[in-house]
């Protein structure tokens, strides 16, 4: 019975490790505040084609350095509810043992459609923590230790740089330099079963810089991306940074596997609810943000009851990711505004509070279709 079990459990590892990553024409960047549940519950609302990541969860919150589980951090840490079908979970760690368990511990509770290692973040808390996030590119072998201990139990791919320094200093315009050593990173980790990298096209600078400005300088450099892509063609490669509109989307990622946007997708994400047709040539599951609002809001008020626990309320959590819904448009103002005016208010519920702010959207904004301009009158602009 026990090798039977022990046989069986091999398979399925087996089967996991074979598993492909989807496609990925289009994802939305793992972003530590930003992308939890609830984002990627509004966001699979508006695209059931998208690749979406988790926040980055270090290897050990969810497991000790035995690689045991520590107690209920998977559920605190990792759990979701369905949509998840296309969703990655980015971890960040360098010891292979830490991150293969923690792969397990993942892909044998939540159902992720595969992990992602984390070898693009720059932040000194997590960079100077040992050799970490981008400073990991300086070692593409220990970066393949950790791919084969978790691709044992996922389909793994791995976010990176096109490269890494100590200090805007040590910046050089060197393309080819910086290309070798990139392609010596990915050729390494490659080896270990891993094709898909998603590659920021932008140098990681290890210290003197904040994260936010490790993604404004220094200048991103999308050509090494293309290169890479041409250079090995097998693999599947994904570009990030500064993919800022579906039009970007679609001329970034030419020749490649597809392009990856962060910050824009929270910006404005129904800008992104025409991704389904125009990138992955299906329908779009949502014809307006009425609709849109109808379904998040029922999902806030199930996530507010089933969610709340010792005195934590989710509600802001999730109300968080709608309030940029009508970025750029009518009633954008209103909207926020009087969610954050009612979010207090204990007699209504969280989808009480979106249906209220709607209330001050233009009839035109809400029922506009994905990619639709609406017309708005300036005396309903200004009500
Ligand atoms: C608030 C914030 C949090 C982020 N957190 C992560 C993270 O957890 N893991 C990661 O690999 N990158 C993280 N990033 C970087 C993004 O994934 C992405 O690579 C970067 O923002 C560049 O893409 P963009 O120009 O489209 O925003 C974060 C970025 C932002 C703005």
């Amino acid at each position: 019975m026990r090798t039977a079990l022990i046989i069986m459990a091999a398979a399925l590892r087996g089967a996991a490790a074979l598993a492909k990553l989807p496609l990925e024409r289009f994802s939305v960047a793992p972003m530590m505040d930003y992308t939890d549940r609830h984002f990627r519950h509004l966001f699979r609302l508006l695209s059931r084609e998208s690749v979406l990541y988790t926040e980055m969860v270090t290897a050990n919150t969810l497991v000790d350095d035995t690689g045991a589980p520590r107690h209920g951090s998977g559920d605190r840490w990792l759990a979701h509810d369905d949509h998840e079908d296309k969703t990655i979970l980015q971890l960040g760690g360098s010891s292979p043992k830490v991150l293969g368990a923690a792969t397990e511990l993942a892909m044998a509770h939540h159902s992720y459609a595969g992990v992602n290692l984390n070898c693009g973040c720059p932040s000194e808390r997590v960079a100077g923590a040992g050799c970490f996030g981008a400073a990991l590119m300086r070692d593409p072998d220990q970066v393949a230790s950790c791919v084969k201990a978790m691709h044992r139990h996922a389909p793994v791919s791995v976010k990176c740089r096109i490269g890494v320094v100590d200090s805007v200093r040590d910046l050089s315009d060197d393309e080819d330099e910086l290309y070798t050593s990139l392609a010596r990173f990915v050729e390494t980790v490659s080896r270990e079963g891993v094709s898909r990298f998603i590659v920021h096209a932008r140098v990681a600078v290890l210290s003197g810089l904040s994260p936010d400005a490790n993604r404004k300088v220094p200048q991103i450099m999308p050509g090494i991306v293309q290169r890479l892509q041409s250079e090995f063609p097998a693999l599947e490669i994904v570009t990030n940074g500064e993919v800022n509109s579906v039009d970007d989307v679609l001329a970034r990622s030419t020749g490649l596997q597809g392009a990856m946007v962060g910050r824009d997708a929270c910006r404005r994400p129904w800008h992104y609810a025409v991704v389904d047709e125009e990138v992955f040539g299906a329908a779009n599951p949502v014809k307006s943000r009425r609709a849109l609002l109808d379904a998040y809001a029922h999902y806030c008020d199930r996530a507010e009851v089933e969610l709340a626990h010792d005195g934590y309320s989710p509600r802001r959590a999730v109300l968080k990711p709608a309030l940029t819904l009508f970025h750029g448009d009518a009633g954008a103002g209103a909207f926020k505004r009087t969610i954050d005016a009612l979010h207090k208010d204990a007699s209504l519920s969280a989808g009480g509070v979106l249906r209220a702010a709607a209330e001050h959207v233009p009839g035109a904004v809400l029922d506009a279709a994905p990619g639709e301009r609406a017309v708005v009158r300036r005396e309903a602009a200004a009500a």
